[in-house]
């Protein structure tokens, strides 16, 4: 195993975003990481900074916000100098299939060209940094026959323009560390769950539609099969794949934990119907099955025995207990819910965050 890697000045993009926030709430609350933070986020439709309103306010010295985007490179290279960053954690990303799939120009954006600006960024300051870390996901390698396992050598096959633009991106990241010798590394993980998802995603969707006696939409049969992760197991898997993983390697990371969508639903369904019973029915009656998603991938699956053998990681949540967890933060945090149903986490970013660079 490689020595342990330590940052003084962690650059994490995209850290307003679901696994970005749990990810800067991961290092300061419960990991050995003690640095400073420099969070740089667009915040996009998907970018809360009200997730980390308690972070900023705990941590004065060792968080710090900047909005910003990761395409503009004058910004980029400002904040890599004056905050003499040595380490990326790089999450910034447009990360829904179905947006994609409706618009995917901001997915060639931001996934692509974003990374392509950063990753030049880093190269022009090589010399103060330590490592920067691509953050990618598993739907790089397309979709799954009923057996096998998406392992590190799985060819890349992807089959939505989300998923093409994460392709990208991890090439580019691979192609600067065997071009300019930058010091990269990246993991692809399968799908995350847990507090601060955008209620767009399936999990925090079916909860929140089911408290509001809506329709639960499952896609096609609602038979494809998706591996789930709970996030801060992923958070602890990247912090670890960060520390200890030798330069230019990747890490595919999953939960062991495969289930197709409608017993997903259906086990969202059983724990509401015991914390907050329907009268005189159940939750899983509103489950309603629509038009399949276009170019549907069938089932991911993951096989994370390199990063269990290599860096000794193990989830410590099941699909269960961190599903419970799930449901029960979006039961105890309605005004964060609130602020993102009804947009008005819009209305504070841009009263607090107009700038004159036009966002
Ligand atoms: P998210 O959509 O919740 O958050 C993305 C964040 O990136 C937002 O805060 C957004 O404002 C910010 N952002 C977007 N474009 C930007 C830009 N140009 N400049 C700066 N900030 C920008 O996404 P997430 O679910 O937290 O995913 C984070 C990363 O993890 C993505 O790279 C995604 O591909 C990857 N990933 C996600 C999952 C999952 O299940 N959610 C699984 C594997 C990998
Ligand atoms: P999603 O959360 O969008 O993640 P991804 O597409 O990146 O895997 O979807 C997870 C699965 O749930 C996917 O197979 C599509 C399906 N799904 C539905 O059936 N209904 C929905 O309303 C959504 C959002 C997703």
């Amino acid at each position: 195993m490689q020595k342990k890697r330590t940052f003084k000045n962690l650059m994490i993009t995209g850290g307003c975003g679901f696994i970005g926030s749990n990810f800067i709430r991961f290092l300061l609350d419960e990991s050995d990481f003690n640095g400073r933070i420099v969070n740089i986020d667009k915040l996009t439709y998907a970018g809360n900074p009200l997730s980390l309103n308690d972070i900023e306010q705990n941590y004065p010295k060792r968080y710090h916000f900047i909005r910003g985007d990761i395409c503009n490179r004058k910004q980029m290279d400002t904040i890599f100098k004056s905050h003499e960053i040595d380490g990326v954690c790089h999450f910034a990303a447009e990360s829904h299939v179905d947006r994609s799939i409706q618009s995917p120009d901001p997915f060639i954006q931001s996934n692509i060209y974003g990374t392509y600006t950063l990753l030049e960024t880093a190269r022009n300051h090589a010399d103060q940094l330590t490592l920067f870390h691509h953050i990618s996901t598993d739907e790089v390698f397309g979709s799954l026959n009923d057996s096998g396992y998406f392992t590190e050598n799985s060819p890349y096959q992807p089959n939505s323009p989300y998923s093409a633009s994460k392709a990208s991106s991890d090439h580019f990241v691979r192609a600067y560390g065997e071009t300019y010798n930058l010091p990269v590394t990246i993991s692809n993980c399968s799908n995350n769950f847990g507090p601060y998802q955008f209620p767009e995603k399936l999990i925090p969707l079916m909860i929140l539609n089911a408290l509001e006696n809506k329709p639960l939409p499952l896609y096609g049969d609602g038979k494809n099969v998706r591996d789930w992760l709970y996030v801060t197991d992923h958070c602890h898997a990247i912090w670890t794949v960060m520390c200890a993983s030798n330069l230019g390697e990747t890490f595919i990371i999953g939960g062991d934990a495969e289930k197709q969508n409608k017993e997903v639903v259906e086990n969202i369904c059983e724990i509401l119907d015991r914390l907050v019973p329907l009268n005189g029915n159940q939750y899983r009656s509103l489950i309603t099955y629509v038009s399949d998603r276009p170019g549907h991938d069938h089932r991911y699956a993951i096989d994370c025995t390199k990063l269990k053998q290599t860096l000794e990681w193990r989830p410590q949540e099941t699909f269960k207990s961190g599903l419970e967890k799930t449901v029960q933060w979006y039961l105890d945090n309605k005004e964060w819910i609130d602020q993102v149903r009804t947009g008005a986490y819009q209305e504070w970013i841009r009263k607090h965050y107009y700038s004159a660079s036009g966002f």
